[in-house]
């Protein structure tokens, strides 16, 4: 089956020139397309590790992460994740926040600007586009990191 996402016997080991940890060992499930799933587990367990992989951030040790039948491993994609923290440029107002990944993957144009002001209006952002973070509720800061 080639539709979702399959992480195939993954592992992880960051390493520094003193010691190694192995974040993830052997790690094999597939996503199917359009299902809901929670990773849960102990603080260091690997969790954020798992979800960098598969976004393409950070690069298995072992192991392999097909989308859709295509090999992405560490690779972009178009998937991305959203961290616990909001990690919001301060600076920029809620609008240039949700451009900056447009605007590092060079994808800025009219339509894609269409698209993201559309999905401001869709999460209830639509009055706050010129505002900075710190002017935020916590809940419209959280919803305007995914971008
Ligand atoms: N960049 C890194 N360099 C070295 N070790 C790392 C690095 N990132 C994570 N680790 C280690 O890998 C393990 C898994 O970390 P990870 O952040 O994936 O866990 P987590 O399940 O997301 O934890 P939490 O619930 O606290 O967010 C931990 O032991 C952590 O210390
Ligand atoms: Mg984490």
């Amino acid at each position: 089956m080639n539709n979702g996402l399959t992480l195939k016997h993954i592992s992880k080991t960051y390493q520094d020139t003193k010691s190694e940890v192995t974040a993830i060992k052997d790690f094999s499930f597939t996503f199917t397309t359009g299902e809901f799933v929670s990773i849960v587990g102990p603080s260091g367990c690997g969790k954020s590790t798992l979800l960098s992989i598969i976004a393409g951030l950070e690069k298995p040790s072992t192991g392999t992460v097909l989308l859709n039948g295509t090999d992405i491993t560490g690779t972009i994609s178009n998937i991305g994740y959203m961290l616990q923290k909001d990690y919001l440029l301060n600076w920029r107002t809620v609008y240039k926040n949700v451009l900056l990944g447009l605007e590092i993957k060079n994808m800025l144009c009219d339509e894609t600007k269409t698209y993201a002001l559309n999905l401001l209006k869709t999460y209830g952002l639509n009055d706050f586009l010129n505002k900075y973070p710190s002017q935020l509720s916590r809940r419209h800061e959280a919803t305007c990191s995914i971008n």
